[in-house]
């Protein structure tokens, strides 16, 4: 028997990139790779790239010169990019960088197994398709191997909504959800594998509306039916747009014990003058009133949001609209970016804010989100919660998993196993996690 070739994956970007990662990992296992932690003793070296900012894809470049030395003492290396630097930039990658033997964008990595076969008979492999074929489906010979209590599942990809600032919708494409069958399929497998709590994924998971038994199911009817898998005991969903949050999927969080009372849902802006701008089509009113229906549905609900600062023609009251607004919400996690122009978006074009401007905002705005993310945690201790273990900690007899309120909870000498779901008191509030103390196995 020859001995596994070993893949070396990096993931950059957002949980639907890990999702591809475990999804190729799977792919490529199927002509006998096996994955390996460092890149020095891998035969072939993944880079699954993001293209979200501008930093994100010129990490990329630098990272891709890192494996020259690699190459050089290994000639039979293989080195491909994926995901979405790979779909934007595509021929400009081997152009750029010649060590590169591989390029494959978002929508056709269920063709690496070939693509891969064609590096090692010495050609460089290009596919950034979108091709009609599904590649989830292309890809169900994947090996059964026992997994961990959480897992992610992509429902949906791309995005019909065009915000000005965003490359979604070019690198990913349009809007398409998985029929809910196979989505089921994948979700009792991944459960029979010793899966506990699972993550839908999409770029819009919202707007889903895949194939059902009787026409097309929303969000909310996907989780319903989700909720009789046996053996499921958590249900999350992420990225929401305030404008595709239904009626139906807000009741969910009221009614449906398995959906976690966590929600992320990016408002971007305060200022209606910069929603406009960036295309949003709501505004900060809509979304207080929006915030208010999920908190009458779900009042404990833990809120996250993206905010972007420093876009075009944003002035100092327009940030101070955003500031009033993330005052107004009270955010258990928030993720703030300075903006980045990205070619071939519509705000690339406009006037845009100095870069010392936008990091002091930057820097308020961070102040004030981690001020709110602290208060809430803080105002767990005492409290109790359900954690889902999920690894050991870092010292001996910690055990880490995560509360409803996707907040890190550790706990020291408790025999508890991993994948256990337990009644856990906060008993402290330390900078990133809570510690706490076994109440009982639930
Ligand atoms: N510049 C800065 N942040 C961006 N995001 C998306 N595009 C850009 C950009 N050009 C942020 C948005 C989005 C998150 C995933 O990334 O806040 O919600
Ligand atoms: Fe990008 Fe999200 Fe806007 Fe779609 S809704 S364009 S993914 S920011």
């Amino acid at each position: 028997m020859t001995a596994p070739k070993k893949l070396f994956i990096k993931t950059y970007g957002c949980q639907m990139n890990v999702y591809d990662s475990e999804r190729m990992a799977e792919a490529l296992g199927g002509q006998g790779y096996v994955e390996t932690a460092t890149p020095e003793d891998a035969d072939m070296i993944l880079l699954n790239t993001c293209h979200i900012r501008e930093k994100a894809a010129e990490k990329v470049y630098s990272e891709l010169g890192r494996f020259k030395g690699l190459k050089a003492e290994n000639p039979d290396l293989k080195i491909g990019v994926a995901g979405c630097v790979a779909q934007a930039e595509g021929q400009e990658i081997m152009r750029r960088q010649p060590l590169v033997d591989l390029v494959v964008g978002p929508q056709s990595y269920h063709r690496l197994p070939e693509m891969e076969a064609r590096t090692r008979a010495g050609e460089k492999a290009l596919d950034t398709d979108f091709p009609e074929e599904d590649k989830f489906e292309a890809l169900k010979s994947r090996p059964k191997a026992a997994r961990g209590p959480t897992a992610f599942l992509t429902v949906q990809e791309g995005c019909d909504k065009f915000c000005a600032f965003c490359v979604v919708p070019y690198t990913r494409g349009a809007e398409v959800s998985r029929p809910a069958d196979r989505i089921l399929t994948e979700a009792r497998d991944l459960v029979d594998r010793g899966v506990r709590e699972i993550t839908l994924l999409g770029q819009n998971v919202n707007a889903y509306h895949g194939a059902g038994p009787d026409g097309d199911m929303t969000l909310a009817q996907l989780i319903w039916a989700l909720d009789k898998v046996d053996g499921l005991e958590r249900i999350r969903f992420t990225t929401s747009h305030p404008n595709d949050m239904s009626e139906d999927l807000i009741a969910a969080h009221g009614d449906c014990a398995k959906l976690m009372p966590y929600l992320h849902l990016p408002v971007q802006s305060g200022s209606d003058k910069i929603l406009k701008r960036m295309n949003r089509s709501h505004t900060a009113d809509s979304y207080f009133r929006l915030i208010e229906r999920i908190r009458a549905a779900r009042p404990d609900i833990l809120l996250s949001g993206d905010f972007i600062v420093g876009f075009p023609e944003e002035t100092e009251a327009d940030f101070q609209a955003t500031m009033d607004l993330v005052e107004e919400v009270g955010y258990g996690y928030a993720y703030s970016f300075k903006y980045s122009t990205r070619p071939g978006t519509p705000a690339a074009e406009r006037a845009q804010v100095d870069e010392d401007v936008k990091s002091e905002r930057l820097h308020r705005l961070q102040g004030l989100i981690t001020r709110q993310q602290r208060a809430i945690q803080d105002g767990m201790v005492g409290r109790e919660v359900s954690v889902l273990f999920e690894k050991q900690g870092r010292f001996d007899g910690q055990m880490v998993g995560k509360s409803e309120y996707l907040h890190a909870v550790h706990v020291n000498d408790a025999k508890v196993d991993i994948g256990a779901l337990c009644r856990v008191r906060i008993t402290g509030s330390g900078s990133n996690s809570l510690a706490g103390e076994i109440v009982a196995a639930s």
